[in-house]
């Protein structure tokens, strides 16, 4: 029967469209940082897109050179994260309310118990920073997290 099959499939096509619609509406809209597409990420692919701003003040970009050395191995370039590896510290979760600089310290002399994301601990930063330079690198990802609308 023709007519029966054409309606099956119109109200197969209407149930997508409402379910697309419904995701649409209540997929959590948290950061205005883009979260990439997950399916065809490989280990060390960039996990958010991260805009950069115009400028960093001086101290964040003493900052970026710490943190280019010492943390953009695990973080990512632009603290962008790495797929497998480590989680984007530009993200919602880390947003000043939530991990305030004190977080960040602590992270960085005694290393993060696995908590928000499955990539496993982060263990204590073996290389010698003094409170000056883990200074300047939080506030290099503060100034990355507020050009992304994290504040
Ligand atoms: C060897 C890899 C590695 C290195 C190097 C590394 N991290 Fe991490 N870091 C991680 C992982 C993995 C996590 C996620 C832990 C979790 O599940 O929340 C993390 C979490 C964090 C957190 C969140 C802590 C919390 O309280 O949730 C901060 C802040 C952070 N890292 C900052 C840094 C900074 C700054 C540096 C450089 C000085 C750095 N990390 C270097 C792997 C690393």
């Amino acid at each position: 029967m023709k007519v029966k099959k054409t309606w099956r499939i119109l109200l197969a096509v209407a149930c997508l469209g409402a379910a697309f619609l419904l995701f649409s509406r209540f997929a959590p809209v948290g950061s205005a940082v883009q979260t990439l597409e997950t399916t065809s990420m490989k280990t060390g692919d960039a996990m958010v897109e991260v805009r950069l701003p115009a400028a960093l003040s001086a101290k964040a970009a003493a900052g970026k050179t710490y943190f280019d050395a010492v943390c953009a191995s695990c973080h990512g370039a632009n603290a962008a994260g790495q797929d497998g590896i480590a989680p984007p510290l530009v993200h919602k979760i880390y947003e000043p309310s939530h991990h305030g600089d004190a977080a960040f310290l602590v992270a960085v002399r005694d290393g993060a118990r696995q908590h928000h994301w499955s990539f496993g601990s982060m263990l204590p930063v073996e290389q010698k920073l003094t409170d000056g330079e883990i200074a300047s690198i939080i506030l290099y990802v503060r100034e990355l997290q507020r050009e992304n609308g994290i504040m």
